[in-house]
């Protein structure tokens, strides 16, 4: 698993998620959780770096509670704090149904740093709760290891993009302590960096029911592999943003075929629960194309396991931003996905037809399949 770049074997197309690095291909979903963890490991040894384990000290303490007009909603204000001597703290904006006549589903996003969200009033009025943080509380979104979580947990190799997305899953501990939350149908989102967040926060963590980043191109949904005109490359994140990511990544520049992946094991890890993945036609730096690619490639494996119809892939017109549409998009799917309707038809975007696909392989068929 964890060999040096320069053993590594080159791969041109896409790797088989279903091919171990020794002995043979995978045969029937039995086999499924021992590839799934290699590929875990995998993505935290040469991409995300590795997060430590959850504490075991959350606390939550309410900071104030607001009813807004006509009484429908409700927004809380929510001080978590956990971790080495306590000294995380996440502050958390819960806006919910005021009336709820059963624990709702929630979608988290961790996207508050930007301002909030620009649908939160779709969100509850579909009956859902919004539970709204800031990243960057936990750690922050530039280089330095000197704040944030990196100095209470000094043994770990993790970059900020796995910071971010162990908060995530620090609010979907407190999120499943709270009786009006549904904690079988937890979504999380989150728009380009915060949607990088939120994929490995629902690839890395099986209470997350839905996981739905927008826009997230490179080290999200985008494929380095498969770049699109004008994307971002694997040479360009890790100059920019070398602090998202492990160092070992870099090694990878100019070698993308050594990857022992390639996006769509990320977004295989979330198989089998729900994955959409939302862009936008003109958003060519986040590699819509590449995008439609890992989302084919990671269809493979949801199929295989029985869960084709929970995976879907999204795209509108326009550019890098996380829109209304974008949260309507998430929440028609969130529908279908939680209330059993069936809307998977909107769901399969592959404008870039014509394009040779990025993998020749194809999911095995299971015995008496
Ligand atoms: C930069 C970065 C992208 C990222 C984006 C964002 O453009 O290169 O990888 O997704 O910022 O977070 O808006």
């Amino acid at each position: 698993m964890t060999i040096p770049i320069d053993v590594l074997p080159s791969v041109e197309e896409f790797p088989d998620p279903f091919a171990p690095a020794s002995g043979d291909r995978i045969a029937t979903p039995a086999d499924w959780p021992e590839r799934r963890r290699q590929i875990r490991d995998l993505l935290l040894f040469y991409e995300y770096g590795h997060l430590p384990p959850p504490p075991a000290n959350l606390r939550s303490e309410l900071l104030s509670s607001l009813s807004f007009p006509e009484g429908r909603a409700v927004e809380e204000r929510v001080l978590l704090s956990c971790g080495p001597e306590d000294r995380v703290s996440i502050s958390l904006s819960l806006l919910r149904p005021a009336q709820a006549s059963r624990p709702c589903p929630v979608v988290l996003t961790g996207d508050l740093c930007w301002g909030p969200a620009p649908a939160a009033g779709e969100v509850v009025r579909r009956g859902y709760a919004l539970a709204q943080f800031d990243r960057t509380e936990v750690a922050p979104d530039a280089p330095g290891r000197d704040t944030g979580v990196y100095p209470l947990y000094p043994g770990y190799d993790w970059g900020a993009l796995a910071a971010w997305a162990w908060g995530y899953h620090r609010v979907v501990d407190y999120l499943t302590t709270r009786l009006d939350v549904d904690p079988n149908r937890i979504a999380v989102t989150g728009h380009s960096r915060g949607g990088k967040a939120a994929l490995l926060a629902g690839a890395l963590d099986d209470r997350i029911a839905l996981t739905t980043p927008n826009d997230s191109g490179c080290g999200g949904a985008g494929s380095f592999r498969h770049q699109g005109p004008g994307s971002e490359s694997l040479d360009t994140i890790t100059t920019v943003f070398p602090y998202w990511f492990h160092p070992r990544l870099r090694d990878f520049v100019g070698r993308e075929d050594r990857l022992p992946f390639d996006q769509h094991f990320l977004l295989a890890l979330v198989a089998p629960r729900a994955l959409l993945t939302t862009n936008a036609l003109g958003d060519l730096w986040a590699n819509p194309e590449g995008s439609q690619q890992t989302y084919l490639a990671a269809k493979q494996v949801f199929a295989f396991l029985g869960a084709g119809t929970r995976i879907g892939n999204h795209y509108r017109e326009g550019g890098h931003e996380h829109n209304a549409d974008d949260w309507n998009t998430l929440l028609d799917f969130a529908d279908g996905q939680f209330q059993g309707r069936s809307v998977m038809g909107h769901f399969d975007g592959r404008p870039f037809s014509g394009r040779a696909t990025a993998f020749s392989w194809t999911a095995p068929i299971p015995p008496n399949g």
